[in-house]
């Protein structure tokens, strides 16, 4: 999953939404205006851990009535702060208490703190962010909310700190500090801007961005890997976990030391010039496992009680990484991202297919293996049929629309590589266009779809050609691959027939925890279930067996106050057509990736 390009998204529609209100404004001018953030976490033994913000304006000078900081209502399924009348945000100025005034935008899905009067110099505004409150019934959903763990907090910036509306030529400088005077004093932070108390955020143009796409984590069970006095560079790589090792499902140094290789292959790959820092967080949930890209950081959530064998974690965490690098921009004014997530998804799941083998990560079996799992679960994806656009429209109730954009991109950069190595005599993939799409990005070009299409056009030596291919794939169905696609890998497509993912009930219910619309002859009502069973827990995450067709369901319920177990299949009765790789019998280098 990622939030980057999501978050960006977002800002875009702010900046929309901010328009508005500039008549509001005073004149622009053109000195960067500093905008001061400390977040100062309140733990102690006997209080629930919040974590009190200050944002410091300097001399916003605005007139009445204007919107003096904004912060979304909610991402996707997942509320933001709400700051209201319980536990307002308040503002001082040189004048004394500046009131404010809350006023929702429901078409942006936007809260505004609007000025009850002129602002007189320096505006310093307060607040206290509350961890969530979640249990079992919390749905999966874009992981930006704050929460407290092992009496820490974790979260992001999108969800906690409100900021001025966006303006066109107004830019700022950020300076964020870490004010620990209220945590005991062997508290530990971090966050994906840095890890000293203080960081100044150099890119001003992107300060907005830099601040919501921020994940932190404070607390004194806080621990790095690898640990600060066996890392000199401090700058490059850090994982972050609560708590004692032992009680995480997985190796974490392994895992640590996996994705830091990966990463400075993966930097090599993408031609970084500068690259920046790259921080892991991990943070245990009641019921989530998975992942969601930040900018420079990624964060892992997981289920303690659930075990995820290491190869199927370096795999997601791949994924993951590989989201720092190749992506393409939303279109404005496009309220699902339907034109964007099966590229960023799509490359995703591609790079971290075929890259770790690359670089020697992982085996010829084990490729062939991935790439095998990636194929059956676009074919036999219940929601295969939807086109992009209704996939995105879903993909916070129904969880096979959201794996779509995965493996329906996927396919579709297999296919094009292939075409792409046909035209220019065999020897250039989908490569060049990806880096040169990477290239307009880093430039502050468009990264748009038309921009993949005439950069995808020119290695086919076929614009016209490259929208067809667009356009077929976005509509859903089936998509096919020619038996020659990966020979350059060694690899022969092959057509088999295959059972679709069926869970035997309706998905949403798994949020609901209260099941509902269990199918009679589906294997989930041969195994026992039933209309009305609580959910009591997940053994399996719905992505595990969406993505490995040998992986049994297993789930735990409740009836009539007795709990039991149920393990079945699931998938459906009836097969579908599918693609399938195998070893052709000899092997390529790999003269073209
Ligand atoms: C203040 O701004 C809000 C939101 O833009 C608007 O609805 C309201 O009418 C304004 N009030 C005054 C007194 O201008
Ligand atoms: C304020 O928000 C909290 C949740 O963030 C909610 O429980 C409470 O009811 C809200 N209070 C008001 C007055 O809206
Ligand atoms: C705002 O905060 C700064 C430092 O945090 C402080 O020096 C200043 O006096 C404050 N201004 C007001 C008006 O409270
Ligand atoms: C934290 O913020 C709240 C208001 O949101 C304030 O009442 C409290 O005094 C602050 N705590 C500290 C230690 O500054
Ligand atoms: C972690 O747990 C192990 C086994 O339970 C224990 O031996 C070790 O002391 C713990 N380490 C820390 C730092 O608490
Ligand atoms: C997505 O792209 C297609 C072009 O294939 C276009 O027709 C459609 O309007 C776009 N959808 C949105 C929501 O921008
Ligand atoms: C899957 O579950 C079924 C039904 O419980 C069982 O017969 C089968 O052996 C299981 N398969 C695996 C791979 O665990
Ligand atoms: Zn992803």
């Amino acid at each position: 999953m990622l939030l980057t390009t999501s978050l960006l998204f977002w800002l875009v529609q702010a900046a929309l939404g901010s328009y508005r209100h500039a008549p509001s404004q005073q004149p622009l001018t053109n000195e960067p205006l500093p905008i001061d953030v400390t977040f100062m976490p309140i733990i102690s033994p006997h209080e629930p851990a919040v974590l009190n913000i200050s944002v410091t304006l300097y001399r916003p000078n605005l007139a009445a009535n204007a919107s003096l900081v904004e912060l979304y209502l909610a991402f996707g399924n997942v509320p933001c702060q709400s700051y209201n009348d319980t536990n307002p945000i308040t503002a001082v100025d040189d004048e004394g208490v500046l009131e404010l005034l809350i006023s929702d935008d429901e078409e942006y899905a936007l809260r505004r703190w609007l000025t009850a009067r002129p602002t007189s110099g320096t505006v310093n505004i307060s607040m206290t962010a509350l961890p969530r409150h979640i249990d079992i019934t919390t749905p999966i959903g874009p992981r930006v909310d704050l929460r407290e763990i092992d009496g820490g907090l974790q979260g992001s910036g999108f969800s906690v700190v409100p900021w001025p509306p966006s303006l066109p030529e107004v830019e700022h400088d950020l300076n964020f500090c870490w004010d620990l005077s209220h945590s005991p004093p062997n508290t530990n932070f971090a966050s994906s801007l840095g890890e000293d108390l203080c960081h100044r955020f150099l890119d001003r143009a992107q300060a907005k961005q830099g601040m919501q796409s921020t994940v932190f984590a404070v607390g004194s069970t806080l621990h790095r890997y690898p640990p600060v006095e066996q890392s000199p560079e401090l700058s490059q790589f850090g994982l972050f976990y609560f708590g004692n090792t032992s009680d995480i499902p997985f190796d974490v140094e392994k895992l640590g030391d996996y994705i830091n290789a990966l990463f400075t292959n993966l930097n090599a790959f993408f031609d970084v010039p500068n690259s920046r820092p790259y921080r892991v967080f991990l943070r245990p949930s009641l019921r989530g496992y998975g992942g969601a890209g930040f900018l420079s950081a990624f964060m892992l959530e997981y289920y303690p009680a659930m075990n995820v064998e290491q190869w199927e974690l370096e795999w997601l965490l791949a994924h993951e990484v590989t989201h720092n690098w190749p992506l393409m921009d939303s279109s404005p004014g496009q309220p699902t991202q339907a034109n964007n997530t099966w590229y960023n998804e799509g490359i995703a799941t591609y790079y971290q297919t075929l890259l770790p083998h690359r670089f020697g990560h992982t085996t010829a079996e084990e490729l062939v293996k991935q790439m095998n799992m990636n194929l059956q679960a676009y074919y036999t994806n219940p929601a295969i049929d939807l086109s992009n656009e209704e996939a995105a429209e879903r993909m916070w109730t129904d969880p096979a629309a959201q794996r779509l954009p995965y493996h329906r991109g996927l396919v579709y950069f297999l296919r094009m590589g292939f075409f792409v190595r046909q035209a220019s005599g065999g020897f250039v993939g989908i490569d060049d266009a990806v880096l040169e799409l990477l290239g307009a990005r880093r430039r502050g070009e468009p990264f748009g779809l038309d921009a993949w299409i005439s950069l995808l056009g020119g290695a086919l030596g076929d614009v016209a050609e490259a929208w067809r291919e667009y356009n077929t794939m976005a509509v859903g169905g089936y998509l096919g691959l020619p038996p020659a696609a990966l020979s350059y890998l060694g690899l022969r497509i092959v057509s088999v027939m295959q059972e679709k993912l069926d869970l035997g009930f309706d998905p949403s219910s798994l949020n609901g925890r209260i099941i509902a619309g269990v199918r009679t002859g589906s294997r989930a009502h041969d195994a026992g279930l039933r209309d009305g069973d609580v959910l009591v827990e997940n053994k399996v995450m719905y992505w595990q067996v969406a993505d490995d067709i040998s992986r049994n369901m297993t789930l735990m319920f409740k009836r009539d106050g007795r709990d039991f177990e149920l393990t079945y299949w699931p998938r459906s009765r009836e097969t579908v057509p599918s693609l399938q790789v195998e070893e052709a019998g000899h092997t390529h280098a790999w003269s073209d990736l």
